[in-house]
């Protein structure tokens, strides 16, 4: 199990996320570390301790004057017996504090005593997101040291508000924890890796564009897999309302040929992963000013043309990584199109997926898919986009372990 033997030290905020804490120490557990919470005493008025010791299994601390939790453990060794401290939910408040150096209860005092790192896992309104009291307090931890997933933009749980301010999600916490601690096997260090992810944004006019409906989460997670097991992954993400994986260097772009430009300029690499959905086409001229609409005129007419194929334009490329990977999106024969592009884009494998699948490929959570190379056709099972991630970057790391640099 991953985090055998590391100590987590969860701090609970005072947020309607709180709840998914919850599923936090589960997933940590289960990977086999051992978590011991520490509540506010605002997110005892979301979860119950009584859940998160049953969770947990230990003893949950919440007072920093209970004379017997002093006596047994005290606040310093509880922030020193950890490998790192995880603030989940992080609340403005907690934030406000942590950033100017406030510690008037448990959770505070806990954060300023550790000599351990700390991960903060944002979880607020967008409203309070965003504030410029936030924003600074978020630099003064940034630059203090302090470590962040997330938040992510969506929608709100309690006022279906949409922003920023959505907690990460308990995997992603997760696989940030283990970036941190630095854990696992490292097949990939000293790797450069390139993935792409994401749709790509062509514009119609300073207003509108063409989009399609690719989320980043299979692309993201590929990063973060790879990124786990040690390659120094550089990120080209499309527009998603995703976080950025934790342990990966992200480089955000719009269009196609924004994409093309930013995968070019960070070549050379070892292997690049493109998992992007890149609108195969652009309007010709995109306008500089909102198109109108004229009654009696009828509908502009859109004049479309091709956008670069950044696959097979790094897959022939004097600078090739050595591995190129390629996604195939398609929802007719899935088998026979990746199969003709494997040779046509010069790429080593072609990841192809039926969109069409049941429950929705694109913006889902789950995904079946199919290798193909040279040596012929693998088919996975279905799988969470998490799963596939992994036997990828296992596959990456296998076929770059017999190349040597
Ligand atoms: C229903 C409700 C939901 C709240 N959700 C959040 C939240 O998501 N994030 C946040 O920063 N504060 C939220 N707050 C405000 C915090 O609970 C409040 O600032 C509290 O003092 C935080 O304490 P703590 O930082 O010690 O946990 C919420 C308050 C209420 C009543």
């Amino acid at each position: 199990m991953i985090l055998n033997g590391k100590r987590i030290l969860l701090i609970i905020g005072g947020g309607i996320a709180a709840y998914k804490s919850l599923d936090l120490i589960r997933r940590l557990r289960e990977r086999g570390a051992s978590v011991r919470a520490v509540m506010t005493s605002a997110a005892q008025e979301f979860v119950t301790p009584l859940s998160v010791g049953a969770l947990t299994a230990d003893h949950v601390f919440s007072d920093l004057f209970d004379r017997q939790d002093e006596h047994d453990i005290g606040h310093i060794r509880l922030s020193r017996e950890a490998d790192l401290l995880v603030v989940a939910p992080a609340t403005a408040d907690l934030m406000a504090k942590l950033a100017n150096g406030h510690a008037n209860d448990l959770a505070s005092t806990v954060l300023l005593a550790t000599d351990k790192k700390v991960l903060l896992a944002p979880a607020m309104n967008p409203k309070m997101w965003s504030h410029p009291a936030t924003r600074r307090n978020r630099a003064t931890l940034e630059k203090d040291g302090t470590h962040f997933v997330g938040p992510k933009s969506g929608e709100m749980a309690e006022s279906g508000e949409a922003g920023e301010g959505r907690m990460a999600e308990p995997l992603e916490i997760v696989s940030a924890i283990e970036a941190l601690l630095d854990v696992g096997p490292r097949p990939l260090s000293g790797r450069k890796i390139i993935v792409t992810s994401g749709p790509t944004h062509e514009p119609i006019d300073p207003v509108r564009y063409i989009a399609n409906r690719s989320s980043g989460k299979q692309g993201h997670a590929i990063a973060a897999a790879l990124a786990r097991l040690g390659a120094d992954v550089r990120l080209v993400s499309g527009p998603v309302t995703i976080a950025d994986p934790a342990g990966v260097n992200t480089v955000h772009v719009e269009s196609a040929r924004e994409m093309r430009d930013a995968v070019e300029q960070l070549l050379p690499a070892d292997a690049a992963v493109f998992v992007a959905a890149v609108a195969d086409w652009r309007t010709d001229n995109a306008a500089g000013e909102k198109i109108k609409k004229v009654a009696g005129e009828g509908p502009p007419a859109l004049q479309m043309v091709e956008n670069p194929d950044i696959l097979a334009g790094v897959g022939h490329h004097k600078q090739r990584p050595y591995l190129v990977v390629g996604f195939a999106a398609e929802t007719q024969d899935v088998l026979k199109n990746a199969q003709a592009k494997l040779a046509k884009k010069g790429a080593d494998f072609i990841v192809a997926n039926d969109v069409s699948h049941e429950g929705g490929v694109m913006g889902g959570d789950r995904n079946r898919v199919r290798i193909v190379s040279g040596g012929g056709v693998d088919e996975w099972p279905d799988l969470s986009k998490q799963e596939v991630a992994a036997r990828l970057a296992a596959l990456v790391a296998e076929r770059l372990k017999t190349i040597t640099v």
